[in-house]
């Protein structure tokens, strides 16, 4: 059966930025992950990713709506559970960089987690976990004695997702872990990332501003445009048979292997300038550069709706498509089962 790991339901943050100010980061977004699948966010910068994956963690708290990891509210969670939770949910980020202790040993690095989380046992049960780690990110058991400066950028990130790791996690979030690596290091980190999936049963969020990054991890992938979530499908329905113009836009943007196709496809652009998060007006958030707008978009905000099996969209195209989904369905609420 499909456990839903994390469900997610109408989350909104809002962050005050001045006296009557408040910049909408997510703005009533739904969906939920399930367990050992891959859900892929992808959005242009400020769109609120980062913001979402840190209120699902419990880093900030969430404005409106909630986040339930198996269940249990992670606003409220106490004690024991919460130190479950804070174990069971880690995160990697774009730069490992900032977020390794350049005073402290990679052994140790890795090893903080465990300790706090009473799992290391002695010394050598500990070091010898420590080395099993590294093996596991294509590290060796010598790079334990060295410090992070002495690593490239692709071995720090290997360095961060170990340390991950060690706490034996559930959920991942992903926060663009390979966005500031070469390409070339990109799919090994990507590969890594796929392989210890496959082998620890992991659940990963992962989010990347460009659709080319998270073809081939993800399972669902959800696109994002300021604060919303526009349109969520399985991968294969999304990159295929891209339903909102904003996704048509991205889509476009990622060149296609084969010349002939790439100077056959139709470009999309994304023209005009994009609305104020703080103040996004009634219609769509998109309508200001969208090629496809009507009157309807500048009026009303479209809302997700179901616009084929387990693909979900949020745009005045599909209305007339649309079977009765509102957009709860199969993305919050009950196991919806139709996010195939
Ligand atoms: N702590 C904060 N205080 C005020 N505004 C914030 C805060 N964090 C984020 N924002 C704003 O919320 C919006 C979403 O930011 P967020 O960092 O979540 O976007 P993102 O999609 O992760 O972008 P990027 O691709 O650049 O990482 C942005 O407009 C940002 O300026
Ligand atoms: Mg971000």
């Amino acid at each position: 059966m499909d456990e839903h790991l994390l469900e997610v339901r109408h989350l909104k943050k809002y962050f005050r930025t001045g006296k009557n100010q408040v910049q909408k980061a997510v703005d009533d977004v739904s969906f939920y992950v399930r367990k050992g699948e891959t859900l892929g966010i992808v959005g242009e910068s400020g769109c609120g990713k980062t913001t979402c994956g840190r209120t699902c963690m419990g880093i900030y708290e969430a404005t409106e709506g909630e986040v339930l990891y198996k269940g249990m509210r992670v606003g409220s969670l106490r004690g024991k559970e919460k130190r479950r939770f804070t174990k069971e949910v880690q995160m990697i980020f774009q730069d490992p960089y900032a977020s390794l202790d350049p005073r402290m040993k990679v052994g140790d690095i890795i090893a903080e987690g465990m300790l706090a989380h009473n799992m290391a046992g002695n010394g050598r049960e500990c070091m010898e976990k420590v080395e099993e780690l590294l093996a596991a990110v294509g590290l060796s058991g010598g790079h334990r004695d060295r410090y992070v400066h002495e690593f490239s950028g692709g071995q720090r990130q290997r360095i961060g997702i170990a340390r991950s790791l060690a706490v034996e996690p559930e959920l991942i979030v992903c926060d663009e872990p390979i966005s500031a690596l070469d390409v070339s290091v990109q799919a090994q980190i990507v590969n890594l990332l796929m392989t210890l999936q496959e082998e620890r049963g992991l659940t990963y969020m992962f989010i990347a501003h460009d659709l080319s990054m998270v073809r081939y991890i993800s399972d669902r992938v959800a696109v994002m445009y300021l604060g919303k979530i526009v349109e969520i499908a399985p991968s294969g329905l999304l990159y295929n048979n891209p339903k909102h113009p904003y996704t048509r836009a991205l889509l476009s943007a990622v060149p296609i292997p084969d010349p002939k196709a790439q100077a056959e496809r139709k470009r999309f652009s994304l023209r005009g300038e994009r609305t104020s998060p703080a103040n996004p007006g009634s219609g769509c958030r998109f309508c200001g550069r969208c090629d496809e707008a009507t009157d309807i978009c500048a009026q009303e905000e479209p809302m997700l709706r179901e616009v084929e099996k387990g693909h979900f969209a949020a745009c005045h195209l599909y209305k007339e498509e649309s079977a009765s989904a509102g957009p709860d369905n199969g993305q919050a609420g009950a196991k919806g089962g139709n996010a195939g």
